[in-house]
């Protein structure tokens, strides 16, 4: 076997991923196949909710921990309705966000008492549909300001209400000073004692510090955070409100762990340096947010796939031709150079060798790179599999629509936690997209 992870194990010659045999699934269904596996998204919160539990116990930390969802990483709705059987907050990202977060309120399926964080850059439309929401009081909504301007233009928009406005603010960290996300830490304090607190129609409850370079743990991540830390002590004598230390996501899953680092030792580290910084400064200890996104839904992902043919060239591993396309599906092994576990699903015990898998478009980086694959038996099919592919790849490559060289999307499959298997999509028929390829041509303008 390739991959040593808890998701998959062997069983006999055939592969099993969260427990599920998955040849049955392709000789059922055909292939390729997308799978999403929702109980392990429960199984990934309950997870991180523990660890936190655990670090805030150990540092005597008497405060609460909100685990929030951020749509972006799959806005997929059976994914959505898993997360919030399991009471987690919503991220959102934009103005389609918050008309997804509208009909879930209208369709009573968001209870009151979970927070909206809006992040990302705030458009009049996504501005407008916050402070609706905001009015409606049907949640509470947390615009988390990316700059001063943002703030100025929800002032102006801002009806005088009986409930302020919750405001986070994000801060700009020196590990990310390249970044364009955020507020100087310079500029901060002046800009809540002159503008913020005078504001009576808004109160600063979160400081937020997501950190591009991953919540990995290290010295340079806990220094930045330190900073962002520091931030919130001088800030919260003058913001009697502010109670909540938002650390945003990129907790690494399984796979993106440093050798020598774990999870539960990434989140006490964290914890400690909270709770120390505060105590010292004499301030209150935050109530902690994380907005997981990739660690939340990146394990319930797969994509079955088989192969078709083996060519050899006059230098290099073989070729194995697959029946869908790497590019199209998982465009960050392309875009980001990123790896996704992979593993044949069948004829594990099989002789092997060093193949490189191709895609069916005919763009030379649609390959993933060589891997240890079982030779092609004769007369027999080989399928192989690419695991914890369930985050950012449908928002990148679109969900079903058109893709290069009109490549379908596979057939799509749901397992609930009963074990159901459902069929989400049918592999994508082609006169589908030749429709979208049509435009809106035969509708005037009004
Ligand atoms: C503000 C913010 N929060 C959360 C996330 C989610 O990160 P991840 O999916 O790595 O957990 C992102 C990702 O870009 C982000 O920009």
């Amino acid at each position: 076997m390739n991959a040593s992870l808890s998701t998959l194990k062997k069983d006999g010659q055939t592969l099993l991923w969260h427990g599920l045999a998955l040849i049955p699934l392709v000789k059922a269904h055909g292939s390729p196949l997308r799978l999403t596996h929702l109980p392990s998204i429960g199984q990934r919160i309950h997870q991180a909710r523990s660890w936190f539990k655990a670090a805030m116990q150990q540092n005597d930390h008497g405060g609460k921990y909100h685990y929030t969802y951020c749509l972006k990483a799959s806005s997929l709705r059976c994914i959505v309705d898993e997360v919030l059987m399991h009471d987690c907050h919503l991220e959102a990202s934009g103005s389609v966000d918050m008309a997804m977060i509208q009909q879930l309120i209208d369709q009573q399926q968001l209870p009151t008492d979970r927070m909206i964080m809006c992040n990302g850059y705030k458009t009049h439309d996504y501005l407008h549909a916050m402070m609706a929401m905001h009015q409606s009081g049907q949640v509470k909504v947390v615009p988390i300001l990316d700059s001063q301007s943002e703030f100025h233009r929800l002032a102006s928009g801002t009806q005088q209400n009986k409930e302020a406005m919750t405001l986070g603010l994000r801060i700009a960290t020196m590990h990310d000073q390249t970044s364009r996300h955020g507020i100087a830490p310079d500029q901060v304090q002046s800009f809540v004692s002159d503008e913020v607190i005078p504001a009576t129609w808004a109160k600063l409850v979160m400081v937020h510090a997501f950190m591009e370079g991953g919540m990995d743990g290290s010295e340079a991540y806990l220094r930045t955070l330190k900073g962002v830390i520091d931030c919130y002590v001088a800030l919260k004598p003058i913001c009697p409100d502010l109670n909540l230390l938002n650390l945003g996501g990129s907790l690494p899953i399984q796979d993106d762990l440093a050798p020598g680092r774990n999870q539960s030792g990434i989140i006490r580290g964290i914890v400690d340096l909270l709770t120390t910084t505060c105590r010292e400064q004499s301030v209150d200890v935050p109530d902690l947010v994380t907005e997981f996104g990739s660690y939340t839904v990146s394990e319930s992902g797969a994509y079955l796939f088989q192969v078709l043919d083996e060519k050899t060239q006059a230098k290099g591993p073989a070729w194995y031709q697959i029946d869908s396309s790497i590019i199209t599906t998982l465009p960050d092994t392309w875009a980001k150079k990123k790896v996704f576990p992979c593993e044949a699903i069948n004829h594990l015990d099989g002789e092997r060798q060093m193949a490189q898998i191709v895609g069916l478009t005919c763009d030379k980086d649609d390959y993933y790179p060589e891997q240890n694959l079982p030779l092609l038996p004769v007369g027999e099919a080989l399928y192989v599999g690419m695991f914890h592919t369930g985050a950012y790849q449908e928002g990148l490559s679109g969900y079903g629509g058109m893709k290069h060289c009109m490549i379908p999307a596979a057939k799509h499959l749901v397992i609930d936690g009963h074990s159901q298997v459902r069929v989400y999509a049918q592999p994508q028929p082609p006169e589908q997209m030749l429709q979208l390829l049509e435009g809106d041509s035969g509708h005037a303008e009004p």
